[in-house]
């Protein structure tokens, strides 16, 4: 454009020198301020992120508060004693310390303030555990960086495991990436120069120069979520989900990482039907991901890096709020986190959850329509789809995730699709939960009662019973709402009249129902919880049939592994109470796949329980020296509020019991990623 512009006319010179030195302020401006230079960008190379958030240097007070407000906040989290060092089968997966790491964290210098980040997200991911996870706005998926090859792990007809591009890799990256496609086709080598597509399906012999399972395992050891191993190798590889627009597709760790973390990658791969082994080098590209804009650092630290509006917890006195129409709690920071879809401020209030959190937000690339199943079956409703087979007699449903939306309108996809597949003549059932990160605890609940029909096992309560953890100022929250009326609205956690005895008899508003608290010695602390408690999930507002459903022996239920919190309170109910078949796809044939982790029981993060905190001046606790003070960052802590009791072993979590799957299905080339085949699969060898 410069070029241009210099052959115009004399008379507009003066003001084309003033536009040239404009311009060169600008580029010299970028030069020197990192963030400059990727303002605005929506394409930009991995190493120029570092430069933005590596320039940022530790302020010692932002580091004591984040600290400090992660250490405090977890003493709401049940889990500390615990994952301190987790029973068989979990002690080699989960043994983190988390008062020794926040000890070192404080004594550690970090050259920036992304060193201390990387420190304290890795560290919390090292509990394993999707609920517990530290995650600042200011890094953390900011840009997300990919490479246009995800990977699976695939058996061939010998039983062979390989690792390989996935074959349906080229159709995925070129219709996400198609503006960025060409970068990727032009960083081929020689011959493959353009032939992006021609590597789909490829074995992937070396990555970086070693064996690929080096690579997944060293995945498993940072990604966290999943407390079995297999689930976390799993991680690592392309997957799919059921999203509320439909079917999505999910890179996998080494498809896209949350963090400008890697520049490129090297593979050593065999293509489909080629004897030769080629070596590519293919060069990570970060995206942005946020919706908040910046033009230098100033601005970048002030919309991205600082507490926003509900980052914090909020002082409900006076607010004239009712509890359906006019939620509290209506802005949330951790919603792009959770791992569900977007649903609403009131039913954020008015339902409990249980869902995992992950630095990456949920996306919606799109699974490629050949391999989208077609046709569902009416009632099909946003994540929950149902499908009927060819051979007529099983019905499928994706249910993607216990959230939606609506939460009245998924429990009634439910049921409907449900009584559907029954008058089409299903006599036995799939239930595909891949990549369900929970939701509503009651969705939970209803599922299991409307697929099992009423019994013992769904009457008072179809879910597990819990308890809260009893530390000192949560005491003392409960002590209020007790004594002083403090929540006349009843819009807190803490409030009795939310919860009942698993006997089904209600808290009166008066019971202070953490006294007295259960001592427990947890791994040689002492540690104090609530009496045994249970949802009141039940009367359901929809009217549950009166009969079964489906017989559960008919019941399949299948995943990656990657089923969380209410997908598992869900998936360890119909296996453990009622003998449904858990079916693994995918997966190291000499590791224990899990067919789902991360149980919880109600799953929450700071910026609530800073409102239980704060409340209302009647409760008034952000005095007291155990409350965490207010994030100066903009951060979310996310914790496990109430801990579900085991169904084998009542008396220990279900958190750490096992939850093998029945059936490991190979993956092969022709069933991977691709529901239908899958389902089929399933339904001639395992129902
Ligand atoms: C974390 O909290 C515990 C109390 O639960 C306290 O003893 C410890 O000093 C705190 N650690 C840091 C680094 O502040
Ligand atoms: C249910 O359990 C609670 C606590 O143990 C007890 O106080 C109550 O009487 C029980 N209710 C019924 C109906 O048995
Ligand atoms: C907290 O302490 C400050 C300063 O001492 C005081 O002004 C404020 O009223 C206190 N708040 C509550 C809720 O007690």
């Amino acid at each position: 454009m410069l070029f241009k512009a210099t052959t115009v006319g004399s008379a507009l010179s003066g003001a084309l020198s003033a536009l040239a030195a404009s311009v060169d302020t600008t580029l010299v401006a970028k030069a020197i301020d990192p963030c400059a230079a990727i303002a605005g960008q929506k394409w930009v190379a991995p190493k120029d992120v570092r430069a933005c958030f590596t320039s940022f240097k530790v302020d010692p007070a932002i580091k004591a508060n984040i600290i400090d407000v992660s250490n405090k906040t977890l003493a709401f989290h049940t889990s500390v004693n615990f994952e301190k060092l987790a029973p068989e089968p979990f002690s080699a997966d989960v043994h983190e310390d988390l008062l020794a790491d926040f000890a070192r964290i404080t004594r550690t210098t970090y050259p920036s303030e992304f060193e201390l980040h990387i420190d304290m997200s890795r560290t919390l991911k090292r509990l394993n555990d999707g609920h517990c996870v530290y995650i600042n706005s200011c890094f953390d998926s900011v840009f997300l960086s990919f490479v246009p090859t995800p990977l699976v792990f695939l058996t061939d007809a010998f039983g062979v495991q390989n690792v390989h591009i996935a074959p349906e890799a080229f159709t995925v990256a070129s219709a996400e990436f198609a503006d960025q496609i060409d970068v990727w086709q032009t960083a081929l080598p020689g011959n493959l120069k353009g032939k992006l597509s021609t590597l789909s399906g490829a074995k992937v012999l070396l990555i970086n120069g070693r064996n690929p399972l080096e690579a997944v395992d060293a995945n498993a050891l940072i990604t966290g979520s999943f407390q079995g191993l297999g689930t976390r190798q799993n991680t690592f590889f392309a997957t799919y989900n059921l999203g509320s627009g439909g079917f999505t597709y999910a890179m996998g760790n080494f498809g896209q990482m949350s963090l400008p973390l890697s520049d490129s990658v090297t593979l050593t791969i065999q293509r489909v039907n080629s004897r030769t082994i080629d070596t590519i080098t293919l060069p990570y590209r970060s995206r942005v991901a946020t919706t908040a804009t910046w033009t230098d650092t100033t601005s970048f630290r002030k919309n991205l890096c600082v507490a926003q509006p509900g980052t914090n917890g909020v002082d409900l006195s006076g607010a004239d709020l009712s509890r359906r129409d006019q939620p509290a709690r209506s802005i949330s920071p951790v919603a792009k986190f959770q791992q569900q879809p977007n649903i609403s401020p009131t039913d954020r209030q008015r339902h409990a959850m249980n869902v995992i959190l992950d630095t990456a937000p949920k996306l919606d690339i799109a699974l490629p329509p050949v391999l989208t199943p077609a046709n569902p079956v009416v009632g099909s409703a946003g994540v929950a789809q149902f499908f009927m087979l060819d051979d007529k007699k099983t019905g499928v449903l994706a249910l993607g995730s216990f959230s939606d939306n609506s939460f009245d309108g998924l429990e009634r996809a439910m049921l409907s699709g449900l009584q559907n597949l029954k008058s089409a003549g299903a006599t036995q059932l799939i239930v595909d939960v891949t990549g369900n990160g929970g939701g509503f605890i009651c969705l939970a609940h209803w599922l299991h009662r409307i697929i099992v029909g009423p019994k013992s096992t769904t009457f008072p309560q179809a879910g597990l019973d819990t308890m809260a953890r009893a530390g000192p100022l949560a005491q003392l929250v409960v002590q209020r709402i007790v004594e002083n009326n403090a929540d006349p609205l009843d819009l807190l956690n803490f409030n009795p009249l939310n919860w009942q005895f698993p006997n089904g008899t209600h808290f009166t508003a008066d019971h202070d129902w953490l006294q007295p608290p259960v001592k427990r010695v947890i791994n040689g602390r002492q540690d104090a919880f609530s009496p045994r408690m249970a949802d009141q999930c039940q009367p359901f507002d929809m009217d549950p049939p009166a009969q079964a459903l489906f017989n559960p022996k008919k019941v399949a239920i299948v995943s990656n592994g990657r089923c969380a919190s209410s997908c598992s309170l869900f998936s360890i109910t119909m296996a453990k109470k009622e003998g449904a078949k858990m079916v693994v796809v995918g997966g190291r044939k000499s590791v224990e796949q899990q067919y789902c982790g991360t149980v919880g029981g109600q799953s929450t993060d700071f910026s609530d329980m800073d409102t239980e905190i704060k409340a209302s001046t009647t409760v008034g606790l952000k005095n007291n020296s155990l409350a965490p003070p207010d994030f100066l960052t903009n951060s979310v802590q996310g914790i496990t509020w109430r801990l579900g009791f085991g169904v084998q072993n009542p008396n220990e979590p279900e958190e750490w019991q096992n939850h093998p799957a029945d059936v490991n299905l190979p993956l092969t080339a022709e069933i991977v990623n691709n529901p239908f085949a899958i389902w089929k699969q399933i339904a001639k060898t395992v129902l």
